[in-house]
């Protein structure tokens, strides 16, 4: 993934703002107060931790690979620069794991499952937040269809499974989670340019410029005159750790 730090760290914000009614939902349906002992894998820079803390949680840990992300986030005690296949945690130590926007980019989903299993104790939490199904993407108008495709491939090329969505309760059930619920979440009003930005960083070194030009002006015609639709649904699952 490309990083442009001031651009990432407001897009992850952003999403973590839309996704806030169902993490407040989903940690509720797992019936967990605010001193549950909480791990954030693939944490980034913090956003979804920072919204955890704002919304009264105390016991906040995160981890992620990438120590330059990790250094935006305040506070060194609740960071840990760690591979979540291989998490630097004792068996069974968090009340709940949770993960938004991860699992489409670890290698082994389904391995970063099993990990964040491990290291919640039995009976506790796993919550994936938020997980994209390009596939099922819609653009409008049609002429739009094959910039969809192109973005799906690019993430592809990056070593992401876009797909990845669609499959959180297979991947739950192969992980031998209890799952409470999933479904597709609801996404609030798109903001036209920073899904343009976001399109055009995951095109970059794709396509010219010059391609890349012809496309904006698509695309923003199209947002102009009321007919762009880019939707791409994003799965949940609420899970619990049998004990
Ligand atoms: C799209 S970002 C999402 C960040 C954050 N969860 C959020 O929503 O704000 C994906 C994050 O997963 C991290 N990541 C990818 N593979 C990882 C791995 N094997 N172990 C830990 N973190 C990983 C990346 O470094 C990146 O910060």
């Amino acid at each position: 993934m490309k990083k442009d730090r001031s651009f990432w760290s407001a897009r992850y914000r952003s999403q973590v703002g839309w996704t806030g009614e169902l993490r407040r939902y989903a940690l509720a349906r797992c019936g967990l107060p605010k001193d549950v002992r909480l791990l954030d894998v693939g944490c980034g820079y913090g956003a979804l931790l920072e919204a955890l803390s704002a919304d009264g949680y105390t016991h906040l840990a995160g981890a992620d690979i990438d120590l330059p992300s990790l250094s935006e986030i305040p506070g060194s005690n609740i960071r840990t620069c760690a591979d979540g296949l291989n998490l630097p945690f004792a068996s069974g130590c968090f009340d709940a794991c949770l993960c938004h926007f991860f699992l489409l980019w670890v290698a082994d989903p389904l391995a970063a499952l099993r990990e964040m299993k491990r290291v919640a104790r039995p009976g506790g939490c796993l919550l994936a937040l938020a997980e994209p199904d390009y596939g099922a993407r819609v653009d409008e108008p049609p002429e739009l269809k094959l910039l969809g495709e192109l973005q799906t491939q690019a993430l592809q090329r990056q070593g992401a499974n876009p797909l990845i969505g669609a499959r959180l309760p297979d991947l739950y059930r192969q992980a031998g989670l209890s799952i409470i619920e999933s479904g597709i979440l609801g996404q609030g009003v798109p903001d036209p340019a920073q899904e343009w930005q976001v399109l055009a960083a995951d095109l970059q070194g794709r396509l010219s410029q010059a391609e890349l030009d012809r496309w904006r002006e698509l695309d923003v015609a199209a947002w102009k005159s009321g007919s762009r639709i880019l939707h791409v649904p994003v799965h949940y699952a609420i899970g619990k750790i049998p004990l």
